[in-house]
């Protein structure tokens, strides 16, 4: 089975001011459906044809899997925003970020720090570690946490062609509009047991 392109999770105009419908729909309606389109013309009719996109990004290399871990990439950043996200994260999520970064205002500044510091394209991550410590993780071009031990918690897609249409080349006020958007419920729904 082909995979489709997922709905956004909320309306093309939900996450207006800080990433406007005319973003959404180039990020989400072209370039997150230009990924998927790319793996579904690789895999048809191939033994990989019925992977999880998941699988297919552990299991591949190459531009095979660029394009698959753009795809699933992008699927994980999507659900990582929400209209009504921003804020601290609560309950047990808050008590590691308290535990692993001392609070959310560090927290903040290291994936800041991570996101201004990576040269060109890239995602920046908040991970959990296989023995439950929290962590900043960066991934050049199409790099996932999926193919280290790590758990991604939350994603940041540092291409240009996420923020450009709202922002231009100004990464750091991109981050700001981010962090008010960030579905903390989403994140802690990933968490280790
Ligand atoms: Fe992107």
């Amino acid at each position: 089975m082909p995979f489709e392109l997922p709905r956004l999770p909320y309306d093309r105009t939900a996450l207006q001011p800080h990433l406007s419908a005319e973003s959404l729909d180039l990020h989400h309606g072209r370039h997150y459906r230009a990924y998927l389109d790319a793996v579904n013309a690789r895999i048809a009719g191939t033994d990989l044809e019925d992977l999880a996109l998941d699988e297919l990004v552990r299991h591949s290399q190459g531009s095979l899997f660029d394009v698959a871990a753009q795809a699933w990439n992008h699927g994980f950043y999507f659900q990582c925003l929400h209209p009504r996200g921003g804020g601290d994260p609560q309950g047990r999520l808050a008590e590691l970020v308290t535990r692993h970064f001392g609070d959310m205002r560090r927290l903040r500044d290291e994936f800041d720090q991570a996101a201004l510091g990576l040269f060109g394209s890239g995602w920046v991550w908040l991970v959990q570690h296989p023995g439950g410590a929290l962590a900043i993780q960066t991934t050049r071009n199409a790099g996932t946490p999926l193919t280290g031990n790590s758990t991604p918690l939350l994603a940041c897609d540092i291409w240009e062609h996420a923020y450009y249409t709202d922002y231009q080349n100004e990464r750091a006020r991109y981050l700001q509009g981010f962090w008010k958007l960030v579905n903390w419920d989403f994140v802690a729904s990933q968490l280790r047991d």
